[in-house]
């Protein structure tokens, strides 16, 4: 059987093109009990959701826009954005109505029946796990709208607009705002590292794919019912060209991480404490601050080809030593960990996932620095789309991030250990975690993480439409 093509206007403009943003509101809702009332108002709401067309458009003028000031010898000024993205969970989906399978039972569970597989921290009572969330993931979220744009006073606008067409027929339960870090650090998290670098290149969509996105993959790995979805026969038609989104709020242990690091620089060569230092950072994130990958940069930062975008996705791991030596990048460096391109024989198609996450919380302040502790919440909001949880977050997690032994077939002194970064040790209780590799000149030593510096604080799995499901099937 032909599967149809992507319709880019069907498609929400988070999912395949990313909304450009500045800063961005994630505004948790439930849905009252008339349901007939929220039904017939969220037809005035789908207009301000925003189509792929619309978001490669709003990409497209900014780029005109920059070239333009740049011929001139000035600086682009900002062009006005603002992207909106829906998405329900399964209890929004029950709470409309809609009680079909969408054929994924991760997403049809929750994501707190989840929390304890991806061994997020919590407490057993009466054999009952339960994770140490924020209260608001705990009690079953209907649905979700993502704001993004260029300047907050446009978010409040859009976020008052929105909620003057819903009226009382939802109401807020949480709301998060991210925002792009400050001057020198825009795009990077809050461990420095730039980010938004990877992402997989999706055929139907991206025709023009940049050097080490690896092979292009089917859109069914991103949208339901499209080309090569692993579900695709067990999908409702309404389903189709929707996606799965995991959100989840990630707290950053900033200033902890930065200590350890302090005190455990990497000692080779003419390398000061501090360059040591920063050498770990960049052993255990797999990339340099800068975005340099250590594949290409193994011993020294490359500020130019972190810049260059032509070259700075431009590995796989298949420098001849890659395989069986950590010589370049440690097996576990977590953008190894998570997409490990020629360790698997580049064969990683349907485990790609799309990030579209955004920094939340303040700078760190410098009493937080000097006394090595945090006391502001700051972190990522971290979001992905895939379409088989199973495959794509869940998957990544679970069987990469927190599987000592991934990958696999190495040598058999050299455990790749835990991803570093956002890997999670089974035991509540005895939360070390041990990680390979970290120095080049003795890959057999092993490295004890004293604590998790990623810390999960909650979050849901949600489904986001096609605009032609969110017309027919959820608006009336
Ligand atoms: C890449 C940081 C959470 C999956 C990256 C990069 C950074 C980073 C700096 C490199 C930039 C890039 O390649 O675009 C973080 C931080 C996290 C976090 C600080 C938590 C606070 C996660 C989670 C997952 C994940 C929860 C999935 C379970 C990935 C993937 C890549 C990546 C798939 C791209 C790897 C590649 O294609 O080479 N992350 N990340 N990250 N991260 Fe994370």
């Amino acid at each position: 059987t032909t599967v149809p093509p992507v319709d880019i206007n069907n498609v929400q403009g988070d999912i395949l093109a990313g909304i450009p943003k500045k800063f961005e509101a994630t505004l948790f809702f439930n849905i009252d009990d008339n349901v007939t009332a929220f039904r017939k108002n969220l037809t005035k709401v789908i207009p301000f959701i925003t189509t792929t067309t619309q978001a490669q458009g709003i990409r497209a003028s900014i780029l005109k826009h920059k070239q333009e000031a740049a011929a001139r010898g000035a600086q682009a000024d900002l062009v006005p954005v603002v992207g909106v993205t829906l998405a329900f969970s399964q209890f929004g989906l029950k709470k409309i109505g809609i009680n079909d399978h969408i054929g994924d039972s991760l997403f049809e569970n929750g994501q707190l029946a989840d929390a304890q597989a991806l061994n997020d921290k919590g407490t057993i009572k009466d054999n009952k796990f339960t994770p140490d969330w924020l209260p608001v993931f705990k009690n079953g979220i209907h649905g979700v709208f993502v704001i993004a744009s260029d300047s907050q006073s446009s978010i409040e606008a859009k976020i008052t607009e929105i909620k003057s067409k819903l009226g009382t027929t939802i109401h807020e339960v949480f709301r998060v705002n991210g925002n792009v870090r400050p001057k020198e650090e825009a795009g990077h998290e809050h461990f420095g590292f730039l980010d938004g670098i990877s992402n997989p290149a999706v055929i139907d969509f991206d025709t023009h794919p940049l050097p080490g996105q690896g092979n292009p993959i089917s859109p069914g790995f991103i949208l339901l019912g499209r080309q090569d979805d692993p579900n695709r026969t067990s999908r409702p038609s309404w389903a189709v060209e929707g996606s799965i989104m995991a959100f989840r709020y990630l707290s950053q242990l900033v200033p902890e991480f930065n200590t350890f690091l302090k005190k455990n620089p990497i000692q080779i060569g003419e390398m000061t404490p501090e360059q040591g230092s920063e050498f770990l950072g960049a052993r255990l994130m797999g990339r340099w601050k800068s975005g340099a990958p250590l594949d290409l940069a193994p011993l020294k930062d490359d500020p130019e080809l972190a810049a260059d975008r032509q070259r700075n996705n431009n590995f796989d791991y298949s420098f001849p030593e890659d395989i069986q030596t950590q010589d370049r990048c440690p097996f576990a460096a977590h953008v190894r960990k998570t997409n490990p391109r020629n360790d698997l024989g580049n064969r990683v198609e349907r485990n790609r996932i799309i990030r579209r996450g955004i920094p939340f919380g303040p700078e760190v302040t410098p009493t937080e620095a000097q006394q090595g502790k945090t006391t502001h919440d700051r972190g990522l909001l971290f979001r992905c789309y895939q379409s088989v949880l199973g495959n794509g977050f869940h998957f990544i997690q679970q069987s990469w991030a927190n599987n000592e032994g991934f990958p696999f077939g190495k040598p058999a002194d050299q455990t790749p250990g835990f991803d570093p970064i956002i890997g999670q040790a089974p035991d509540p209780n005895s939360r070390v975690r041990v990680v390979g590799g970290t120095n080049p000149q003795n890959a057999t030593a092993n490295l004890s993480l004293p604590t998790d510096w990623v810390v999960s604080k909650g979050g849901e799995y949600f489904f986001a439409p096609s605009i032609s499901a969110l017309k027919t099937t959820f608006a009336t």
